[in-house]
């Protein structure tokens, strides 16, 4: 008899209701708060993607290339990307689960390009700034690749001069973020490429958070670094559709200048019992639901919807500049895109405690300590209430007030003992076992 399973099914009834209470309360309520002004788009765009994800809920992407209209689906959405990147006839993608696992074909690919472009590159190191996603450090060790740190200039980009001077032998490529994580700033593309095409690399950019607001925010008449296959030298771009393409999560895209960056990409396997396998990503069952929501929810906007989303996300930024950069103790950074940093003359982590007292998860960064938020089209009271309440906290600590304090970062694991009690068993059980890399 089995100890730790439920013994007997429940009402159906019964068990949607709890699934409703446990998504009422605690982090879910807080999350939900925070990804309501996250790239989550127009709400009835919203709607409509859960309506389109529910009509596949069950079909696998995998079998995309023996269900037609899977894989009417999928080459729509891959056609959307090489256009909204500017691949032209030569340009080709693959749909992947999410960032990471672009940023991880993408690394794969490079890998397999070094061998026959860098055949004395037998480290095969990868050069990526430090604002870089930790998918690439991640990635790196997956693929027995070598990780290289890049330094950052005081803008926060990556440092060019350093970038020149650590490339050897040994480097295959090169990473820069169209924009980065933690700060929303750009690395110089095109410059990147020209580096890339004198030293025959690899050039990888990451635009997972930004690549489908970018080109849209530029269609609205705003400036934003040049980073897709205009830009000579870029080999590969990662973005998430799962992010500024409004979509649920699980689906994210991979971009290829030709076939001939691509042909790296596939692997195929038939020595086994099943014959030929292979798929789009490094994954092989892979949720379809995703790519369906948000080819509905892209052809639902359109350009023109994704234009007025954009415009409506940069009105917010300009008016968040304007009020929350009027603030004495507040200062709001020059960010290339939607994505928002700003720091407060406050302890961050009070800080983050009394805006999370009052229902948001905005994200801290770590050094310097900042705040993120990152703007979508969503109603007008959302934006208000975020930035009343700003303003609020920003009062309460100005009059000695204080607020259980809440960590900048990945830092869910740190602080002892009594911080780890209150995270998932699963977290408690893995944190020793962890590889550090
Ligand atoms: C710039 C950048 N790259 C990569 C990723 C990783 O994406 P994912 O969380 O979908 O794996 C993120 C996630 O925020 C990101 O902002």
């Amino acid at each position: 008899m089995l100890s730790g399973f439920p013994k007997k099914g429940r009402p159906r009834d019964e068990v949607l209701a709890e699934v409703k209470d446990l998504n009422a309360g605690g982090l879910v309520e807080r999350a939900a708060r925070f990804s309501a002004i996250s790239m989550k788009g127009r709400l009835e765009a919203q709607q409509l993607g859960k309506d389109a994800f529910n009509e596949f809920y069950a079909h696998n992407a995998v079998y995309s290339p023996v269900i037609p209209s899977l894989g009417k689906i999928e080459d729509d959405l891959i056609g959307y990307v090489v256009d909204i990147f500017r691949g032209g006839d030569e340009g080709r993608a693959n749909l992947t689960a999410g960032g990471t696992d672009s940023i991880y074909c993408a690394l794969h690919a490079m890998r397999e390009w070094g061998k026959t472009n860098k055949p004395g590159a037998t480290r095969s190191k990868v050069l990526v700034p430090y604002s870089g996603h930790a998918a690439f450090g991640r990635g790196c060790h997956y693929f027995g690749l070598e990780r290289v740190k890049v330094p950052l200039r005081e803008d926060y980009r990556v440092d060019l001069q350093a970038l020149v001077d650590l490339i050897d032998e040994q480097t295959i490529g090169l990473v820069g973020s169209a924009p980065s994580f933690p700060y929303g700033r750009y690395d110089d593309l095109p410059a990147m490429g020209e580096i890339a095409l004198k030293h025959n690399l690899w050039l990888h950019a990451d635009a997972c958070l930004g690549g489908f607001m970018a080109p849209f925010v530029r269609l609205a008449g705003h400036s934003v670094p040049e980073f897709d296959f205009t830009v000579p030298g870029v080999c590969s771009i990662s973005a998430d559709l799962h992010k500024y393409g409004h979509a649920p999560k699980g689906i994210s895209t991979v971009s290829w200048r030709s076939e001939e960056y691509q042909q790296h990409h596939y692997v195929l396997f038939d020595d086994w019992a099943e014959g030929a396998y292979f798929s789009q990503s490094l994954l092989g069952s892979r949720a379809a639901s995703p790519a369906v929501a948000a080819w509905a929810i892209l052809n639902y906007l359109g350009e023109v919807g994704k234009v007025e989303i954009a415009r409506d996300a940069m009105k917010f930024k300009e008016r968040f500049e304007r009020e929350i950069g009027a603030l004495p103790k507040a200062s709001v950074w020059d960010t290339d895109l939607t994505p928002i940093v700003f720091t407060v003359d406050h302890d961050p982590e009070s800080f983050l405690g009394g805006m999370l007292q009052r229902g948001w998860y905005l994200m801290g960064h770590m050094e310097p300590p900042l705040f993120q938020v990152i703007l979508d089209s969503y109603p007008e009271e959302l934006a208000d209430e975020l930035i009343e309440n700003i303003k609020e906290v920003m009062a309460a600590l100005d009059a000695g007030e204080d607020f259980p304090k809440v960590g900048l970062g990945y830092t869910f694991t740190e602080g002892g003992d009594d911080a780890l009690a209150n995270l998932p068993l699963w977290v408690q059980r893995a944190v020793p076992l962890m590889t550090k890399i």
